[in-house]
């Protein structure tokens, strides 16, 4: 049973190695704008001045940042992997870039105007923890914009044509699919997985009242671009406000 410093270390060095950090950076190339689009429009429909402090939690390698940046506010990206980091540095360097674990935000309480985070809560084996610091460093009125994939409510024909799929994406951008599923043979049993209800749950637990869910993201797209595009996973939006 591996400790949950090996998994962070599994994730950080492994999973995130130089390799797959530029093979990311690939992947986020092929991403549809409709992805980019829907996080301008959320980030400029935040009410947030200019001076706001925004953290971009699990930055990798700064697709948030560089729509923060491009909208002329200042962002902090933090970020477990140094090779992620390494990619984020090149593509958004105005990103203030801090190495640092989303269980343990090195940041003061109530310190934070906004926090974004795409597809980073299913990597970590207590999400929850994530959740409890993000609402720690919130400063009251703060607001939280979270992505994750609802690996919980997957159809069985979504994991089957996206296990084909990633297989073509993963020769095109160069993931190394053997090394890969080595590396989740590992990590796999260490990270729970939530779903948009236990998220919403927890952070009912915490106080927070104003939590909204989109959900069923992918199954809104066309049919072909939902295959090609996304993972087999679908993907939910929560948003939240630290007002209680
Ligand atoms: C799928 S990538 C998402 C990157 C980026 N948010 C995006 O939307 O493209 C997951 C990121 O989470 C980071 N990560 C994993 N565990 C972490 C932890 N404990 N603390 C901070 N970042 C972590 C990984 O290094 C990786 O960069």
């Amino acid at each position: 049973m591996e400790k949950d410093t090996d998994v962070k270390k599994i994730m950080a060095e492994e999973r995130w190695n130089k390799r797959n950090a530029r093979a990311y950076e690939r992947f986020i190339k092929v991403t549809p704008s409709d992805d980019e689009q829907f996080w301008e429009d959320a980030i400029v429909n935040t009410p947030i001045n200019k001076n706001a402090v925004i953290l971009d939690l699990g930055t990798g390698t700064g697709f948030l940042a560089r729509i923060i940046l491009k909208n002329g506010f200042n962002v902090l990206g933090l970020d477990l992997s140094k090779n992620m980091l390494a990619v984020a540095k090149k593509k958004a360097p105005e990103t203030f870039l801090v190495r640092g674990d989303a269980e343990n935000i090195p940041l003061k309480d109530s310190s934070v105007d906004l926090i974004v985070s795409r597809w980073v809560l299913w990597t970590l084996p207590h999400p929850w923890e994530a959740l409890e610091e993000i609402v720690r460093v919130l400063k009251p009125d703060g607001r939280v914009i979270l992505c994750d994939g609802d690996s919980k409510n997957t159809p069985k024909s979504a994991v089957i044509f996206g296990t084909i799929r990633s297989f073509f994406k993963d020769i095109l951008i160069g993931w190394r699919l053997p090394t890969w599923k080595r590396v989740y043979k590992k990590l796999d049993p260490h990270l729970p997985r939530w779903d948009y209800e236990q998220i919403s749950e927890k952070l009912r637990d915490l106080g927070v009242e104003q939590i909204k869910v989109v959900h069923d993201i992918n199954k809104r797209n066309g049919l072909l671009h939902k295959h090609i595009f996304h993972s087999e996973w679908e993907q939910f939006i929560v948003f939240f406000s630290n007002k209680r």
